[in-house]
């Protein structure tokens, strides 16, 4: 399909990352975005319509007659949205409200995992019924304990300390009435984006995130600080092994059920010093900033994959990728990723590197333009410089030149990003 008209679900940088992939693809006429941000603004045109309104966003999907819905944050998808675009006849890339369930409950994860024999963490579920020190005594520290509710990875507490350990247990089995309690996996992270439906999948490269807020990976967990692929702990071996042991069986079980799954199977790895590789967690979409590392690495056109996917026939494509490295590193509010000062005005933006085979530029994520024509900055994570070149190393000394230009008062950034790989 020529000239398709494509909407595109959210407002992140993952968001910005998809639409200007689709703007380039040829296979796409034009981007809308709901609800977009100041990013996706400058490559097509943005709805005030709420990414978790799911009756908002099938009537806008009607009204611009969109040939394909991209989404991509998991709540809608949780609550039915693609579901409910293909009862219309719209093709919709993103799995439906059954198969987001892979995100939407960690213990649903959990038993699939177990069901299919895939490598991840022992668990054990605690309630109000439970001995809550037993459990603790159960696994060695440190200690990993997961709500099973969707909270934008700050669901997750990892902690050595038992008294921290104790109560967020305790908190989250009175808010939730139970909580899981994982075996703690040590090793490398890695995330593994994989598009899949019933005809088949393709993998996407390798990247890695830097979940923690701080430098050397401390400090709380955040949605992602920076990101970088190709990720060389994913070497050729690792990814096979993870293609046999995780993807394949997953792939087998998604494409066997009632509603086959159409879209991003985000596999979060544990890589063990052995290159044996395990399952942290699975999400239903891309990863964010993980795409904004991703999507420039892909060389064939974005539109028809994500098309073809939406539509079960993804074995038909023989997708190219570039074989130069990309990084991202994410500028966030104050206070992130506590509760963030926002509203401040954010200048450089529109900062752009371009020397040879260096190409830099900013992911804009949450920031919004005001009616003066300021750019403002409106979430927790509020953009991220992100740079493709021949080699790692380049694109990240571009990356913080980009970075560098970036002025938003009180912001913070990491300065370390992709060092597991320098
Ligand atoms: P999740 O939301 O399940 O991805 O957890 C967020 C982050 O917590 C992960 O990216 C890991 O850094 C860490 N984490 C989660 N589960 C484990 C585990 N079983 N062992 C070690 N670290 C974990
Ligand atoms: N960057 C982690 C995620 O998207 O879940």
């Amino acid at each position: 399909m020529a000239g398709m008209t494509v909407l595109i679900v959210g407002g992140g940088g993952r968001e910005h990352a998809l639409a200007i992939g689709l703007a380039e693809s040829e296979s796409v006429g034009s981007v809308h975005t709901c609800p977009g941000n100041a990013g996706t603004t400058l490559v097509g045109a943005n709805h005030a319509v709420s990414a978790t309104d799911v009756e908002g966003v099938v009537t806008l999907a009607q009204e611009l007659e969109v040939d394909l819905v991209v989404v991509g944050p998991e709540a809608p998808l949780v609550a039915g949205l693609s579901d409910r675009l293909r009862g219309v006849g719209i093709a919709s890339f993103g799995p439906h409200s059954a198969g987001a369930e892979l995100e939407g409950s960690k213990l649903h994860a959990k038993r699939v995992m177990e069901e299919l024999g895939i490598p991840t963490g022992g668990v054990q579920i605690l309630d109000s019924d439970s001995d809550v020190k037993a459990g603790l005594a159960r696994f060695a520290p440190p200690w990993v304990i997961k709500r099973d509710v969707l909270a934008a990875g700050k669901g997750v507490v990892v902690t050595e300390d038992a008294v921290e350990a104790e109560s967020f247990i305790l908190d989250s089995i009175e808010s939730d009435g139970f909580v899981l309690l994982e075996e703690f996996l040590s090793g490398e992270e890695a995330s593994m984006l994989v598009i899949m439906d019933e005809s088949g999948y393709i993998c996407l490269p390798a990247s890695q995130d830097h979940k923690r807020v701080g430098e050397g990976d401390t400090g709380p967990n955040t949605g992602g600080m920076g990101a970088y692929a190709p990720a060389p702990v994913v070497t050729p071996a690792v990814r096979q092994r993870a293609i046999d042991e995780i993807v394949e069986p997953m792939h087998h079980h998604l494409r066997n059920q009632e509603t086959p799954y159409r879209g991003v199977l985000y596999v979060g790895l544990m890589i063990d010093e052995d290159g044996a590789p395990s399952v942290v967690e699975y999400n239903v979409r891309f990863g964010d900033p993980e795409t904004q590392v991703t999507i420039p690495l892909i060389e064939s056109d974005l539109g028809m994959m994500l098309l073809a996917a939406a539509e079960g026939r993804i074995s038909s494509l023989e997708p190219i990728f570039s074989n130069k490295s990309a990084v991202t590193v994410v500028v966030a509010s104050e206070g992130y990723p506590g509760p963030s000062q926002t509203n401040r005005e954010i200048h450089g933006a529109n900062t752009v590197l371009d020397e040879g085979e260096i190409h830099a530029f900013v992911h804009l994520a949450g920031a919004q333009i005001d009616d003066s024509g300021k750019l403002l900055s409106s979430g927790g994570r509020v953009l991220s410089a992100t740079a493709i070149a021949n080699d790692l190393a380049t694109a990240v000394e571009a990356s913080y030149a980009v970075v560098d230009e970036i002025e938003l008062e009180g912001s913070h950034h990491r300065r370390d990003i992709a060092y597991r790989a320098l």
